[in-house]
């Protein structure tokens, strides 16, 4: 990487190898965006051609009307011309003694026509939806493509998520099915997923369990309701003619956590998201059918659905899910696991970043990374102290790192600069994807100059991949997406300023969303979970921040009588793991009188916020209660 100033810039042979080499995109696609994403999509298998290429009837919008197209076939059937014996998927298991497992793309597609056959045989219809809770193993992989075969919707729920958040998701969903596995190991310990997911499905519309079998281990057995994933599959033929998809179909459902602790369905379709995920894919991180990709997101997140299946499989290139922790049984895991497939493009998070760190550089002097071409960051601010770290220790001061921007509900990356392009800055995510606009507004809706913070906002054409709506939930959407500054601006929620350069930065969320470990939580969710204990008055959760986690919430709760006060403290912290699962436990709870609220009886999260920041904190006067800052203060 060349460094001029404070920016970095990609080197001759970074350009000559990359998709893009020149700027000169940016201005074709600003100028007619619909126009260029037309020309993308047309690299794209299509049955049918779209009749037009957008359509605005805010606060909805469509892509690609009229066209017709299956995903699968550009995952799958597009590169058996050409790369049938190449490897598409490698899965390396958590327990090291344990072989890693492969497939090439012709394995691939027959596993995925074999099981989208089993599914119809199940009853499952274009439409319908399917609930999949599974760990990182490639029967994920092989599930989301089946029902995309066959235009079923998946909605993936992460396999740490508690069986209530399973449930919630499933009745909101109504899915009559769904395909989990028996256990998985995690740190050394099997988990029994299968126990979850039966309490999961309880009060639910499953009438069938399709059970990958794992780590073997002991689970209940419901005859004529549980299915054997691999037996069904031996059965099948190896060919599944696909289902022709209209463009605006439905391809999957992935929940984002909401205020009041109902998720929010993002809906995304087939055309739209195909193309994004396709070229964003290629273009930020070079794509090439000689690549090792390895994403290590879960699956149960968008970054796990879009680079840890779809996209590199659109672009045919190789690669690589995991199924542990990246630091377990050593803190070097993640490393090895780079040399050991010679792993060329690696896209982590910030906080997996700063774990690393904190490890101390020694572990990582056997490791020279030289299959290394291409870093990215992805789900929260990277801060310049960690950037430096991964740039130099692990980029060896020659990969770029792709600092993305993106949210479940924009489906793909929309901001980041491209390899070839540059430039990169520390701290900054860089420039918006070509074809996308983005802008920082005031809150009145006008337009910042460069260096003010403001909130980012997308503005239309939008993106193909963008979310259609909210299942189920037209008011959410609109609330949500469509209010701050009207139907025909997308409003992120996130706050952000824009350099000299146009380079965005991104500050962090304006609304009650808290990244934990990259993971998005809202404040609102586990005070739902901490509200269904009878003791308890009211509470207010912030995020504080946290040197590895990023954020960490705290809890500030007012009990109805101050009996065993541990004890209820312990049972708080067991509510918020049954109802969300073990990633949003509480750093502390602490149990208060009082909470600072304003003479509107609003609770100032703000405030509490303050006394882990150290910010000042503001006109207390204006407060109702004033003086319960004091001593909320001393008990911190
Ligand atoms: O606040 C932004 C932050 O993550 C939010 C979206 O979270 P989620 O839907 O879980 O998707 C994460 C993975 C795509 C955003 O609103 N965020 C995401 N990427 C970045 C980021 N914050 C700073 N820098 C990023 N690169």
């Amino acid at each position: 990487m060349i460094k001029k100033g404070n920016l970095y810039w990609p080197s001759k042979g970074l350009q000559k190898r990359a998709w893009v080499k020149s700027k000169k995109i940016y201005q074709e696609a600003q100028k007619r965006p619909i126009k260029f994403w037309e020309k993308l999509a047309r690299e794209i298998f299509w049955h049918k051609k779209w009749k037009k290429a957008f359509l605005h009837q805010p606060p909805y919008f469509k892509w690609f009307i009229g066209g017709k197209l299956n995903i699968t076939e550009n995952c799958l059937d597009k590169n058996l011309e050409h790369n049938k014996n190449k490897v598409a998927l490698i899965w390396e298991p958590e327990p090291t003694e344990e072989s890693s497992r492969t497939f090439t793309y012709y394995e691939l597609y027959s596993q995925v026509n074999r099981m989208a056959n089993a599914l119809k045989k199940l009853g499952v219809k274009k439409g319908d939806r399917v609930g999949i809770y599974l760990p990182m193993i490639p029967e994920v992989i092989i599930s989301m493509l089946a029902c995309a075969r066959i235009g079923a919707v998946h909605a993936v729920v992460f396999s740490a998520f508690s069986p209530q958040a399973l449930k919630i998701r499933l009745q909101i969903t109504k899915a009559k099915i769904l395909i989990t596995a028996d256990g998985y190991f995690r740190r050394g310990k099997v988990i029994n997923l299968k126990e979850n997911a039966e309490e999961g499905i309880k009060d639910t519309q499953v009438k069938k369990v399709i059970v990958v079998e794992r780590a073997h281990n002991q689970i209940t057995w419901k005859k004529g309701r549980d299915f054997k994933f691999h037996d069904l599959l031996e059965t099948e033929r190896r060919l599944c003619p696909s289902a022709i998809m209209d463009s605006e179909d439905l391809l999957f459902i992935l929940f984002t956590s909401g205020t009041t602790g109902i998720p929010k369905g993002c809906v995304h379709t087939c055309g739209g998201y195909t193309v994004q995920a396709k070229f964003t894919g290629r273009w930020i991180f070079d794509l090439k059918e000689d690549d090792v990709f390895w994403s290590m997101a879960d699956i149960g997140w968008i970054t796990g659905h879009t680079y840890s299946c779809y996209s590199p499989l659109l672009n045919g290139t190789t690669f690589l899910i995991f199924e542990g922790a990246p630091d377990w049984p050593t803190p070097d895991r993640w490393a090895q696991i780079i040399e050991k497939y010679g792993v060329t493009t690696f896209y982590t998070a910030p906080t997996a970043i700063r774990m690393f760190e904190k490890y101390g550089a020694e572990f990582l002097t056997k490791y020279k990374f030289n299959t290394l071409q291409i870093l990215g960051s992805v789900g929260e601010p990277i801060d310049e102290a960690a950037w430096r770290w991964y740039f130099t220790k692990v980029g060896k001061k020659r990969c770029p790192i792709v600092d993305t921007w993106w949210q479940t509900e924009t489906g793909g990356i929309l901001i980041t600069s491209l390899p070839g392009v540059g430039p990169f800055k520390p701290a900054f995510t860089g420039l918006p994807f070509p074809g996308v606009k983005v802008d920082i507004w005031d809150e009145k809706g006008k337009s910042l100059p460069p260096n003010k913070e403001g909130n980012l906002v997308i503005l239309p054409p939008f993106a193909p991949g963008l979310l259609r709506e909210v299942y189920k939930n037209p008011q959410k959407y609109l609330k949500t997406y469509w209010s701050q500054y009207g139907k025909k601006v997308y409003f992120t929620s996130d706050a952000a300023l824009k350099d000299e350069n146009g380079l965005i930065r991104i500050v962090g969320r304006v609304d009650d969303v808290i990244k934990v470990a990259g993971h998005r939580l809202t404040t609102g969710e586990l005070e739902a979970a901490i509200n269904l204990h009878e003791d308890v008055t009211e509470c207010a959760v912030v995020g504080i921040p946290d040197e590895i986690k990023g954020e960490v919430p705290v809890a500030f709760v007012v009990l109805k009588k101050k009996r065993h006060p541990q004890k209820i403290k312990e049972v708080i912290i067991s509510k918020i793991r049954a109802e969300i699962g073990p990633i949003a436990l509480p750093k502390e709870v602490y149990l208060v009188e009082d909470l600072p609220k304003t003479r509107s009886g609003k609770i100032m999260r703000r405030i509490l916020r303050r006394l882990f920041t150290k910010e000042p904190l503001g006109d207390l006067s204006t407060l109702a209660n004033p003086e319960s800052v004091d001593i909320i203060k001393m008990k911190t």
